[in-house]
């Protein structure tokens, strides 16, 4: 298998993210990341792929439009201000996380041209030369970010937060996917 039929086959196999990893919240932020990582990877072989891939260009888009946004959430609203509360001087916290905003500010500009081009191979219109580049630049942006996350936010997360702000982040995160309610009501249908 080239290596292109490989990032398609595995992005094409993704399942979302298992919710048992919340055991340790940052665990499962790492694993969404490898998750963006493989639909990146995905995304790339798509824009240079003559091959009609319908499949793939809609499991991506589900990805963009429905996970992404609540891993977005996850560090934006609850990792990011904690880190910002713990971290020490010189971890120079607020310039990583200013660069980060920035590139996110950007991805959200550019997720519904992405989207929408997306959608429309989806529904079998071939990619034209600058729908191409756009998927291909949006691809390679999330994964710069990527890197920045997994090089310093976690691990700074890691030695930085205290139980009790993984006990914090565990429960913002279940909130947000609803699975709070499923715990308190154990015998629900
Ligand atoms: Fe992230």
């Amino acid at each position: 298998m080239n290596a292109q039929a490989h990032n398609i086959g595995r992005a094409g196999s993704q399942s979302p993210t298992a919710h048992r990893l919340l055991g340790n919240p940052l665990d499962f932020i790492h694993e969404d990341h490898m998750r963006e990582r493989t639909f990146c990877a995905a995304l790339i072989d798509l824009a240079c792929t003559e091959t009609a891939m319908a499949d793939l260009a809609g499991k991506i888009a589900e990805f963009l439009g429905q996970e992404l946004p609540l891993h977005i959430a996850d560090e934006e609203q609850d990792l990011f201000p904690l880190l910002r509360r713990r971290c020490m001087k010189e971890d120079e916290i607020g310039r990583v996380l200013e660069r980060l905003h920035t590139d996110r500010r950007h991805a959200a500009i550019n997720t519904p041209t992405v989207l929408t081009i997306l959608k429309k191979f989806a529904a079998g219109t071939e990619l034209s030369g600058e729908d191409s580049a756009a998927l291909s630049t949006f691809a390679d942006h999330s994964r710069r970010h990527l890197i920045l996350e997994n090089a310093v936010i976690l691990p700074l997360a890691r030695v930085r937060l205290t139980s009790e702000d993984l006990d914090t982040l565990r429960l913002r995160m279940m909130q947000r996917r609803g699975l709070d309610r499923l715990m308190e009501r154990p015998h629900a249908e």
